[in-house]
């Protein structure tokens, strides 16, 4: 679970974000809004450069027609969400049991000693934030991270050299907030 951070600078969901959250909620019975929560804030957060503030959260509590603290307590639980700015890249490393087992631990200290942050920090020029998350479900891909929609797997060091490379080289074209 993460902290909610605040900041000030005022959000508003696109009209065509707004319409889609809109539609979503159609699919739900009356009253029941707050079912299209998740993706909800994954709009909110792609349409916020990457994260969710608190501005962010509350339009989307709004939009639902339920509390700020019931999108809080969503939006803090789940660690796709992030409460903080982050890079254009958000590298997620799985630190669960069979990934440790298989050097998560080492990937990640070589992997924030090359980029020069820590976690849940961000590289000088805004490229790259360091996660440390649960499971996400590809134990069998040991040791595993998770950037934007993909799963990057079976991660040595000339694994994280190659994709950190092709980051700046502009090959991958697909971080964290631009979904579509
Ligand atoms: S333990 Fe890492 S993906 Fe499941």
């Amino acid at each position: 679970m993460h902290a909610v951070t605040e900041h000030s600078a005022p959000f508003q969901y696109s009209d065509a974000a707004h319409k889609e959250v809109k539609s979503l909620m159609t699919k739900y019975p009356e009253g029941r809004g707050k079912s299209a929560i998740i993706r909800a804030l994954h709009i909110a957060q792609e349409e916020n450069e990457g994260w969710l503030s608190v501005p962010a959260m509350d339009h989307v509590a709004e939009v639902l027609g339920i509390t700020p603290i019931e999108v809080y307590e969503v939006a803090s639980f789940y660690s796709m969400y992030n409460l903080a700015p982050v890079g254009k890249y958000v590298l997620e490393f799985c630190q669960t049991g069979p990934c440790a087992i298989e050097g998560a631990e080492r990937i990640i200290e070589y992997t924030k000693l090359k980029l020069g942050i820590g976690k849940n920090q961000i590289t000088p020029d805004g490229m790259f934030t360091i996660k440390q998350v649960e499971c996400l479900g590809a134990c069998g891909y040991a040791p595993m991270m998770q950037v934007g929609e993909f799963f990057h797997e079976h991660l040595d060091e000339a694994k994280i050299d190659q994709f950190i490379e092709d980051c700046k080289a502009g090959k991958i074209d697909k971080g964290t907030w631009k979904m579509h």
